[in-house]
């Protein structure tokens, strides 16, 4: 101890290998982003035992001169950071993927690197070898225009590393999600991916343009996300929002249909996360995810992107107005969508009845992974949206649904004016559960209490937004234990609260005293609901957590004050229903993301009987 020592080269590589190169994957993301700069329109990528034992990338990008792939595989030396006239680069204003020249040495530093290059203005190619730091000199080889990397041995020169990697089969899976993560963001560039012999992935080159980006998109999340998303395309100062997002109806288990990019880099970003979850909030169950691909292109100097040794992770100079951006937009594209519900619905409902099982819609025998084998797996079972917090609601819910149903008058539609009606006239009630419509073209089946669940929230939330939230005094005024910092960030938004109907004060280190609360809660179990907004706020720094949460609320209430299954309706009560969802935004999912509806088009039906 005490004696100073600089590292030598090899150790300090190493040292930054281990950040760059975590995995397989994260050497195929470096070599990929790599043909990408170079301005590759083919990236083709073979792999084995999981890219420990092979990787190797070929491109057909600008490629390298022999003096390149000398100074390609040294530190910190990069073609792409530019310098201005007093020699000083400007790390903010970044345009290439690329930027720090890590990524090759890194890669160097703890396998067996081999690169040949050749630049189209050269008549021969180079090749220049790395293994575990030693570099060998470049010399002249045979070549085509590109270039052509091999990784062989990933982390021999760190065995330690080794122990850490997963199974060959999840670091196999791991590389093509990075590639296809790529390949999305990249649809004017053609790809394919190799395991060992095996045909992972192969995508052809798309137009530039919105239908190049859905074909590409609808490629690897599978056919019925095309088919089942909205177009999003939205802009807010220098900002650019551009996409697809998935119907609520077409939801999943977990967040791994949601693809992030950030001016062509894909990114896992909280704070888009959280915008999209917030978007979404109001259709979907808190377990259940929505599917999306969204594309946000900004300035270059109003993001940083040198935040995380992979680059995964960004910071927006103005992160309030990109999340703005993207809840506005998914929002309103939501909202125009209006009561269509997914395809997959229908499709789900037929293949139910089919006897023969259709095949998966995914292309190319890996992305099953992402597309699901049985479309109805989505929706097939709902989550409560609301846990924990409120033991009681009968009587009290009751009587909110009653007011929200008196407050609104519903214009009998029977004899609505306009020959069209999207849900068709009602022909019957079934177990007293579900509708039966005619349309033009089909029929509708309706679930008579999801679709009234629904028009009770969207009639509550309109209310709140047009009277506000009135407030109710506590007789008694609660004190709620929590931890300090939990009690600090809700009193230092006391303001906002009290708009919101809370009206709380901290109350000694810890604990906050609440006085009143929203009307419509009624006799809910408030230090519950304190103590989720809590957790809610040191996850999310926004007022919209807040909205959300009330909106959940009105959910909930909504769900045990609509009609319930088993109710006898008239003809006339079915046919308000059928024309009140017509109007009704959001009508064609309940509170959970479970349809509301389903139709079967004539031509279905017809070929259901084997008439087509
Ligand atoms: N496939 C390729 N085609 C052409 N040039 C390449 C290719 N791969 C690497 N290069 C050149 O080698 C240089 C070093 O690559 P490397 O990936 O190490 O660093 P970088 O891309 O500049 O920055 P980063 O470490 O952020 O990836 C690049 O700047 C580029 O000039
Ligand atoms: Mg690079």
């Amino acid at each position: 101890m005490g004696v100073v020592r600089r590292l030598s080269e090899g150790t300090i590589n190493r040292i930054a290998a281990g950040e760059v190169v975590e995995r397989p994957a994260s050497a195929v993301k470096e070599l990929v982003e790599n043909a990408l700069d170079a301005g590759a329109r083919h990236i083709d990528i073979v792999i084995a035992g999981g890219g420990r034992d092979l990787i190797r990338i070929t491109d057909d990008g600008s490629g390298m001169s022999a003096d390149d792939l000398a100074l390609a595989i040294e530190r910190h030396a990069t073609s792409k950071l530019k310098a201005d006239e007093t020699g000083r680069e400007d790390l903010h204003d970044i345009a290439t993927l690329g930027f720090r020249g890590e990524a090759l040495p890194s890669i160097g530093a703890v396998a067996r690197l081999s690169i040949l290059s050749r630049t189209p203005g050269s008549d021969t190619a180079h090749r220049v070898t790395v293994e575990g730091g030693q570099v060998s000199p470049v010399e002249p080889a045979a070549g085509t225009v590109g270039t052509r990397i091999e990784v062989r041995d990933l982390f021999f020169a760190t065995p330690a590393r080794l122990k850490f990697l997963k199974g060959e089969r999840a670091e196999t899976l791991a590389v093509a999600d990075i590639v296809k993560r790529l390949a999305m963001a990249h649809p004017e560039v053609a790809f394919s991916l190799t395991n060992e012999t095996r045909n992972m992935l192969r995508l052809e080159a798309e137009m530039p343009g919105e239908v190049g980006q859905l074909g590409r998109l609808g490629a690897i999340m599978g056919r019925d996300f095309a088919e089942n998303a909205i177009g999003i395309d939205a802009a807010r100062e220098n900002i650019v929002l551009k996409g697809f997002a998935g119907l609520p109806t077409y939801n999943r288990g977990t967040a791994q249909m949601q693809f992030l990019f950030v001016n062509g880099r894909p990114v896992r970003d909280k704070l888009v996360i959280g915008a999209v979850r917030g978007a979404y909030a109001d259709y979907l169950a808190r377990d259940r995810h929505p599917a999306v691909a969204l594309f946000v292109e900004l300035d270059p100097r109003d993001v940083d992107v040198n935040v995380h040794p992979a680059k995964s992770e960004v910071r927006f100079r103005d992160a309030g107005l990109v999340r703005g951006l993207i809840v506005g937009a998914l929002r309103h594209a939501l909202h125009e969508a209006g009561h269509r519900a997914s395809t997959t619905v229908a499709d789900a409902a037929l293949g139910a009845l089919r006897p023969v099982t259709q095949p998966s819609f995914a292309t190319g025998g890996f992305a099953r992974s992402y597309a699901p084998s049985a479309p109805q797996g989505g929706f097939a079972e709902p989550a409560p949206a609301w846990q924990g917090a409120f033991a009681d609601l009968g009587a009290h819910a009751a009587r909110i649904v009653a007011e929200a149903e008196a407050a609104d008058v519903v214009p009998l539609s029977a004899d609505a004016p306009s020959p069209v009606l999207p849900l068709g006239v009602a022909r019957g009630q079934l177990h007293e559960t579900y509708i039966i419509a005619q349309t033009v073209d089909g029929i509708v089946i309706v679930d008579q209490h999801a679709a009234h669940e629904r028009l009770v929230y969207e009639r509550m939330k309109k209310a709140m937004a047009e009277r506000g939230v009135s407030r109710q005094i506590l007789l008694i005024p609660e004190v709620v234990e929590l931890d300090e910092a939990d009690a600090e960030r809700l009193a230092a938004r006391a303001g906002e609260l009290a708009e919101l109907g809370f009206v709380l004060e901290g109350f000694g280190a810890g604990a906050v005293v609440i006085r009143e609360v929203p009307a419509i809660f009624g006799k809910l179990d408030v230090g519950a609901l304190v103590r989720d907004l809590a957790d809610d706020l040191s996850e999310m720094e926004e007022a919209l957590s807040l909205k959300e949460k009330l909106e959940d609320v009105c959910g909930t209430i909504a769900c045990h004050g609509s009609v319930r299954a088993g109710r006898r309706l008239t003809a006339e009560e079915m046919n308000a229903l059928l024309r009140e969802m017509e109007v009704t935004p959001h009508s064609g999912q309940c509170n959970h993301g479970r349809p509301t509806y389903v139709e079967l088009k004539l031509t279905d039906i017809e070929r259901l009987f084997g008439r087509r």
